[in-house]
């Protein structure tokens, strides 16, 4: 039998903000190609939680191992190039840029580096562009505009194109579809599954269950600043997890083989 590694594992993540235990001792896991939810009420701990695994603060304690090798994050910018690309609910592009200058935001393509000086490759950064959204199947009609005249549902296709797109490990998304209407939702959890047949792993942060069991193979229960459980989508149910979620359930009183991922 081979034994897959986890391509993001945490363990005894801690992150206290004096008297406030925001996360306490949480553990993770997420499997190659695996498409995980964090759920869980308001202060439950998710955001603190992604703002760890991001590099936007440091826990108190804790391990994080990418491929096994343990990691830590100095900033955004070290999770990215460690490989973890992150979505936000609040669509953080830059309105007056194309898309192509949006999705090398940071990371321009260049003839030559010289800095300020730097001349940038826009041929090869608007042909890349194209292929990302190609192969996230987002269509956008004309490349060379800017973001200003795009509906959000469009802004966050190039936003999670450009996160499929980088992401070596995994991607994050934040309540992504927080902001959209329904045909623009449906368009955005398109993507996610074609992402999903791709093998990309991918964890998204969301308050529609709905959602949540339509996409994602396993969910984790976050309540109260610890992570309570994790549930085969397969084998749970939204009654289920709703329990969970408010502590009218409790994790160990699960049949047993089912609480074997507790
Ligand atoms: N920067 C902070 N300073 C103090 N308390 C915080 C900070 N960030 C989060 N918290 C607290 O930590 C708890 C978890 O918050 P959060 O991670 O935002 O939960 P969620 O995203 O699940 O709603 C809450 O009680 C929240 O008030
Ligand atoms: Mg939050």
């Amino acid at each position: 039998m081979t034994t897959k590694q986890p391509v993001l594992q945490i363990s005894s993540l801690t992150k206290h903000y004096g008297g406030v235990k925001a996360l306490t001792d949480a553990g993770f896991s997420l499997m190659p190609g695996e498409h995980a939810a964090i759920v869980g009420d308001n202060g439950a701990g998710k955001s603190t939680f992604v703002r760890l695994v991001t590099g936007v603060e440091q826990p108190n304690t804790g391990d994080i191992r990418l491929d096994g090798e343990k990691v830590s994050f100095a900033s955004p910018l070290d999770a990215r190039e460690q490989g973890i690309e992150t979505v936000y609910q609040t669509l953080a592009l830059a309105e007056d840029l194309d898309v192509p200058a949006n999705i090398f935001l940071g990371r321009e393509l260049t003839h030559i580096n010289l800095g300020p000086l730097s001349i940038l490759n826009h041929k090869a950064m608007r042909e890349k562009s194209t292929a990302m959204l190609a192969t996230t199947g987002v269509k956008i009609q004309d490349m060379s505009e800017s973001l200003r005249g795009m509906s959000g549902g469009q802004r966050q296709c190039v936003a999670i194109a450009r996160a499929a797109g980088f992401a070596k490990k995994l991607i994050i998304l934040d309540e992504p579809t927080a902001a959209l209407g329904v045909a623009e939702t449906a368009r955005v959890e398109q993507i996610i599954k074609g992402l999903k047949e791709k093998g990309i792993p991918l964890i998204i942060i969301s308050h529609n269950l709905r959602q949540v069991f339509d996409l994602v193979d396993r969910i984790w229960v976050f309540r109260q600043g610890r992570i309570i459980c994790s549930r085969l989508t397969s084998q749970t149910s939204p009654e289920e997890i709703v329990g969970l979620i408010t502590g009218a359930i409790d994790p160990a009183n699960l049949p047993a083989e089912e609480a074997l991922t507790c």
